[in-house]
């Protein structure tokens, strides 16, 4: 039996826009992404000579088939052409789940690159980045990582300069939003204000922190706080305490301050504990082996 570890680590949208809607129901994207220090604990054991299998802690994520984890690994092995006599991912849940912080498609990513290492890169890394768009959206940055212009569905990747060394405070409130229904609704509204991507871009190439930080934005956040003005009063908190720039992650409801110092940092974490379960501090994650995945 073979043991594999890997952390599979969050996301969070510097910037959102939905540019238009596309034939086959999903919208055209442009969007600068995170890769941040928040992640789950994932392994792997292969060959274990019993049905393939989740297990975690977490009632929130479905332990069959659906699991991303396990399809991830499915399409793993059926594209390398390699099979495996039994499957266990245990999965230690630190992402919020349905957070708008793409939580299963950090764990679907990191279950391609174990086993693409594992197995010594049976799969060309054009086929690996496939079959991560096939799983979803988000699985392709996922196995990018770093810092990235993020176009079309998702899957189109440019690398971007690495954010500068930050603090993030990440505040879940304890309601659902529904992905589809979210793209559903903001087709029928006009998005008056859209997120200047080219800015956040310059502010990154030129190393400028509260630029990059100012023009934070989603163009979902105004329809997640009509239904739920209390992401106003965590952005509120955020600001107040300090945050250079605030917004809200994928299709939220996570929000999100950038600070450039830890102390008001922990500071907002703090307060923010006391009344949301889900709150963290974490830091951006520069991609180690960015120019190998490029
Ligand atoms: O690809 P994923 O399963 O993460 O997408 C979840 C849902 O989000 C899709 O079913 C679709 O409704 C919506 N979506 C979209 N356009 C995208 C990404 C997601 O409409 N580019």
């Amino acid at each position: 039996m073979t043991d594999l570890h890997a952390a599979a680590h969050a996301k969070l949208n510097l910037t959102l826009d939905v540019t238009g809607r596309r034939e086959d129901g999903y919208h055209d994207l442009r969007m600068v992404m995170q890769e941040i220090a928040l992640g789950d604990d994932l392994s792997l054991h292969l060959d274990t000579d019993a049905a393939w299998s989740v297990c975690t802690e977490s009632r929130e994520i479905p332990a069959d088939g659906e699991n991303l984890a396990l399809r991830a690994a499915a399409g793993f092995f059926r594209e390398a052409g390699i099979s495996c006599s039994g499957l266990t991912a245990f999965l230690r849940k630190r992402v919020p789940v349905c957070a708008g912080l793409g939580g299963g498609s950090a764990d679907a990513a990191a279950v391609l690159r174990l086993l693409q290492e594992h197995y010594g890169c049976p799969l060309p890394e054009e086929r690996l980045m496939s079959l991560a768009e096939e799983i979803g959206s988000d699985v392709p940055f996922a196995l990018f990582g770093g810092t990235a212009l993020a176009e079309g569905k998702g899957e189109r990747l440019t690398r971007l300069d690495p954010l500068q060394d930050c603090f993030f405070v990440l505040c879940k409130p304890p309601f659902p939003v529904s992905t589809p229904v979210l793209y559903h609704a903001i087709d029928r509204v006009t998005i008056r204000k859209r997120p200047d991507t080219e800015a956040v871009c310059r502010a990154l190439a030129e190393g400028d922190l509260p630029a990059a930080a100012e023009n934070l934005y989603n163009v979902f956040y105004p329809l997640v706080a009509e239904e739920h003005p209390e992401v106003l009063k965590i952005a509120e908190i955020l600001r107040d305490s300090g945050a250079l720039g605030v917004s809200m992650s994928g299709s939220g409801p996570t929000m999100f301050g950038l600070f450039s110092e830890r102390e008001p940092a922990e500071a907002a974490a703090a307060l923010l504990g006391k009344r949301y379960t889900d709150t963290f501090l974490t830091k951006p994650v520069t991609s180690a082996g960015a120019s190998s995945r490029e």
